[in-house]
């Protein structure tokens, strides 16, 4: 492991996944929550974005936009007063796309007690100032749960462009519908 480290030390088209590893803690405020007290779902987004724009960062070291956000699972509400923690890393590295893993626990500040409260996929394209396709340096796994996820990303990225295909094909053909 210690070569393969070096290797990715010395070979800026290869990095490892804990040099993209990212965290952030928020406080949530009343301007964050519904009615009833809850952290909004779509702010809760907007940090998983952010935090996962943050390794993506790191990996690429260019600009990068979102192309996907997928497999949200809101587990538990999360209260106003709570302190959210987000942490990501890139599960994988394609030509110009990345997949990033963002997983979210919140803090109840007087009881200290932590739950998960969601995980979330999303792919980030690396880009110029242009907005042209930029290629991302590799990714090396280097424990065994880094290459669970890096094999689990290339199976999540087959069943996006199959869906992605899918989803194609239906709008063809509702247009073509309408035409006749
Ligand atoms: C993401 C974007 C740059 C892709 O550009 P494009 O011309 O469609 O690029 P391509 O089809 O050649 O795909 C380029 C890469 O993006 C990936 N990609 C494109 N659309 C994707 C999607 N919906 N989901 C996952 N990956 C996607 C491709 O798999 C490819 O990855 P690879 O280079 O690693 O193989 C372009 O669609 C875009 O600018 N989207 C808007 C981004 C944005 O504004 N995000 C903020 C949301 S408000």
């Amino acid at each position: 492991m210690g070569e393969r480290m070096r290797d990715a030390e010395m070979n800026p088209m290869v990095r490892t996944v804990a040099s993209t590893q990212s965290e952030m803690t928020e406080i949530i405020l009343p301007n964050d929550t519904n009615m009833l007290g809850n952290l909004l779902g779509g702010r809760l987004m907007h940090f998983i974005d952010l935090t996962g724009a943050m390794a993506a960062y790191r990996h690429a070291r260019t600009h990068v936009v979102t192309a996907a956000m997928d497999h949200i699972d809101f587990i538990r509400p999360v209260r106003l007063g709570d302190l959210v923690t987000l942490k990501s890393s890139v599960n994988r590295a394609f030509t110009s796309s990345m997949e990033v893993g963002v997983k979210v626990w919140a803090e109840n500040t007087r009881t200290g007690g932590v739950v998960h409260v969601a995980s979330a996929y999303l792919v980030f394209v690396a880009i110029d100032e242009h907005g042209r396709l930029q290629k991302v340096p590799q990714l090396l796994p280097e424990t065994a749960d880094e290459s669970r996820r890096y094999a689990d990303a290339l199976r999540r990225r087959k069943h996006r462009e199959a869906e992605s295909a899918r989803r194609k094909e239906e709008r063809l053909a509702t247009e073509t519908q309408g035409e006749a």
